[in-house]
């Protein structure tokens, strides 16, 4: 094209310039499963195998074949797909689909009610939406059972009851020395006082150290990188992260946020002041298989302590499986493998079968609010076209008794196997290969220290990640991205028909990126 004429970048052209500066910058023309296809400069299609399967939205495939013909036959049948505030049997024949499922991975009969989202982030903070909703309305019944232990006090010390004080409760019932009103009545005053502050306290949530949830408003906040959330953490919720390597840090930091408020027990001609639990705890919001902290499988030992310390607590909690769900991990749910039944499942990118944006968030059937139906609400979510899709995606998992799982096992085992033997190899670049199914993670020992003046800057800038995958798409056609919060991770994420040419491919093209490093090559990673 003529510079003249020359379109200027107006979508994101920063982001643009970027990725044009490390190879990364390729225009992408036709997908077919694990395979992305660009043009060279004679127009010639170049085909480059895929391992960021659309940050986990192809677990079928780029257009799976039966997925895209369903597509068409929707539109070709004028089906609904905008028709908001109707009966939408094919929402719930999701729903269906998927609680089969949850009662199978997780053996409970207990159902799950579904909310569709339009975005993965939002199917997140449908979770917590719903989370908070409840904290509050736990809240307000615990408000009017206090009230009414108050209006029972002050009745019971009319008619005689002694009041115990401590040095605490005492200071209470002098608090505000308004006149004219007995010490029944100004403790009570007092204590109501005290309980409308602590109310209003906002809520606390729990995320594991690396979790990563999204970027809305909400979810940022339960994302650990601290680029990504502190410019808002003015905004919204208050989350406190876990290290989960130090087993005491948990308790901790509960016993550093728990609250209580006060009420009044009459017992035996007595009143007191009493102490009732605050829910403060809104939810713990974890991913089995963190991705973009470096593709890490939470441990069962850690996931027993979580679920321990939220049931002492009544905090539910929220299991983030858009990208570990949905078949990637040899299961549906990567959480069954781990005995996480959550309180909330979200489920989303591949639930779209790589071609529709599908979201949705599945919410235990005891602590599902249906009051929830009626302060929530989206004109895109649920809408025809993308749920169906997400129901014939779901079919397509389910098929032949689970193929689909059973193959993300097997190719994920040869894939890990391959990457493992490159650690053994060469464990002075390579540093760990972590990973389940095929959501795995081949991480790079940090280059801040290079010889290269290339390799060093883009190590200590957090984006040696791109460095490599830069090269690894001009000089061996393969696309692949590190997880976001860990920059020295590669991420793989094909689709389960990987075969094993595509797996020879990748480790050769990664032996070559292995060889150049060892060379401290720099010249070579950013213009080959
Ligand atoms: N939760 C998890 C576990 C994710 O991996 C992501 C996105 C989100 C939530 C938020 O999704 O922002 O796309 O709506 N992960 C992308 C990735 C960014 O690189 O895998 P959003």
């Amino acid at each position: 094209m003529n510079s003249a004429v020359e379109k200027l970048e107006l979508a994101e052209p920063h982001l643009a310039e970027w990725l044009s500066s490390l190879g990364l910058g390729v225009e992408y023309v036709r997908a077919q499963g694990n395979t992305l296809f660009h043009r060279d400069d004679q127009g010639t299609e170049i085909p480059v195998i895929d391992l960021v399967g659309g940050y986990g939205s192809t677990i079928l495939g780029h257009n799976n074949p039966e997925i895209v013909t369903y597509a068409k036959s929707l539109l070709d049948n004028a089906t609904p797909i905008h028709a908001q505030f109707s009966r939408h049997s094919y929402a719930n024949d999701v729903a269906w689909k998927i609680n089969a499922i949850i009662h199978r991975e997780f053996g409970t009969t207990e159902p799950y009610s579904a909310v569709f989202a339009n975005s993965v982030a939002e199917a997140n903070e449908v979770a917590i939406k719903h989370a908070e909703l409840d904290r509050v309305l736990k809240l307000t019944a615990l408000a009017e059972d206090i009230e009414a232990n108050l209006g029972k006090a002050q009745a019971a010390v009319r008619d005689g009851a002694r009041i115990v004080t401590d040095d605490a409760s005492a200071a209470l019932a002098t608090d505000g020395n308004a006149p004219g009103k007995t010490e029944i009545d100004r403790l009570a005053a007092a204590i109501r006082n005290i309980n409308s502050e602590r109310m209003a306290a906002p809520p606390v949530f729990l995320a594991p150290e690396g979790s990563f949830h999204g970027k809305l408003i909400g979810s940022v906040q339960f994302t650990h990188n601290a680029g990504f959330r502190t410019p808002f953490t003015a905004l919204a919720a208050r989350c406190r992260f876990v290290p989960l390597d130090r087993p005491e840090a948990l308790a901790h930091i509960i016993d550093d946020e728990r609250k209580t408020l006060l009420d009044l027990a009459v017992e035996k001609g007595t009143v007191r002041v009493v102490e009732r639990s605050l829910p403060v705890f809104c939810a713990f919001v974890l991913e089995p298989i963190q991705g973009e902290a470096g593709i890490k499988v939470l441990d069962r030992e850690a996931v027993r302590r979580i679920q321990e310390a939220c049931a002492a607590i009544d905090c539910p909690i929220v299991v983030d499986e858009v990208q570990s769900g949905m078949g990637r991990s040899g299961a549906f749910f990567a959480s069954s493998h781990l005995g996480l039944q959550g309180d909330y499942h979200t489920l989303a990118k591949s639930l779209g079968g790589g071609i529709a944006k599908a979201a949705m968030t599945l919410i235990r059937g005891s602590p599902y609010r249906t009051d929830f139906e009626l302060v929530h609400s989206s004109t895109y979510a649920k809408d025809g076209f993308s749920t169906l899709i997400a129901g014939r995606t779901v079919d397509l998992l389910e098929a032949e008794d689970g193929r689909a799982y059973r193959l993300a096992e097997e190719r994920g085992d040869q894939l890990l196997a391959i990457l493992g033997k490159l650690q053994e190899e060469f464990g002075d670049v390579i540093k760990e290969v972590r990973g389940k199914g095929l959501m795995l993670g081949l991480e790079f020992h940090d280059q801040s220290d290079s010889t290269s003046e290339i390799i060093r800057e883009q190590a200590r800038a957090g984006l040696l990640g791109y460095l490599l995958s830069g090269y690894l798409l001009r000089a061996h056609a393969i696309r692949i991205f590190p997880t976001a919060s860990a920059t020295n991770t590669l991420r793989f994420e094909p689709f389960i028909y990987l075969a094993d040419a595509e797996i020879a491919h990748v480790d050769a093209g990664l032996r070559s990126l292995i060889a150049v490093l060892r060379d401290q090559d720099g010249e070579t990673l950013l213009h080959a």
